[in-house]
């Protein structure tokens, strides 16, 4: 009954999961399938049919919130979506961008990435990338914008994600997070461990674990927001903004 794993296991086993939801439409965690789908972005309050994003794009979201509730927009920013998935938050955003706006999705399970390149075609201001949140294959100092929908609880090194999440911020830039926190006493995981990762329970913080862990990296404001409560976890929308001078 491991209480941890190596990083690199614990990627390998997420991979697995969502390339699984790539593949079939639907992946299982615990022998339960995860929440997943158009219903899922409906009551997550996503405008699921005026919005010109395909029926199976939609199929495949696996978000924990929306995130781009949080925030205003600007048509000519750089947004960078990590843990992407399917892309829906990147196809939304980019219904909103004017050139030289552009969103670009990141993603770990490529599976995931091609369903994304497949069904945004209609999406011009997209592009997509492999690669890791810890790592990110970007410039620093460029983006106006970072989403992280359900992606965050994901990484097992959060100080290193949020490192980069930093670098690649512009000074004056946000980060808009949804993902789940703990609220109250969690049991301890005794068996299923990698599956409580997938789900993004056992990387969930504390609100006051943000706090510390925003603080170190220098962000300046933000702002937490209960969206829904499961016991001992919550759903939540981050806005947080990079402070303008480093
Ligand atoms: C719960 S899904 C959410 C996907 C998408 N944001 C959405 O709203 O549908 C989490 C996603 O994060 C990706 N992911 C997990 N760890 C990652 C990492 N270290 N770097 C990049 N992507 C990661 C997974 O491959 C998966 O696609």
């Amino acid at each position: 009954m491991p209480k941890t794993m190596p990083h690199h296991m614990i990627k390998k086993y997420v991979q697995q999961v969502y390339a699984k939801l790539a593949t079939s439409g639907t992946t299982n965690v615990s022998h339960a399938p995860i929440a997943n789908g158009e219903d899922l972005a409906h009551t997550l309050g996503y405008d699921t049919s005026g919005l010109s994003i395909s029926k199976k794009a939609w199929d495949l979201f696996a978000g924990c919130g929306n995130p781009l509730q949080e925030i205003k927009l600007e048509s000519h920013w750089t947004v960078i979506d990590v843990g992407c998935g399917v892309g829906i938050d990147s196809q939304v955003v980019a219904l909103s961008l004017q050139p030289p706006g552009r969103v670009i999705g990141i993603d770990l399970t490529v599976a995931l990435l091609r369903q994304a390149k497949e069904h945004a075609g209609a999406h011009p201001g997209c592009h997509w990338m492999a690669g890791d949140a810890e790592q990110l294959p970007l410039r620093p100092a460029n983006a106006d914008l970072v989403l992280a929908n359900g992606s965050f609880n994901l990484m097992p090194d959060k100080e290193q994600a949020l490192a980069e999440i930093w670098r690649i911020l512009r000074p004056g830039g946000y980060l808009a997070l949804a993902d789940l926190i703990v609220v109250g006493e969690m049991e301890p995981i005794m068996e299923g461990f990698e599956d409580a990762w997938s789900w993004c329970v056992a990387g969930a913080l504390s609100a006051g674990e943000y706090d510390v862990l925003l603080k170190s990296k220098g962000f300046s404001w933000w702002e937490l927001k209960e969206k829904g409560n499961y016991g001992p976890l919550a759903a939540v929308h981050l806005l947080a903004q990079k402070r303008r001078r480093d």
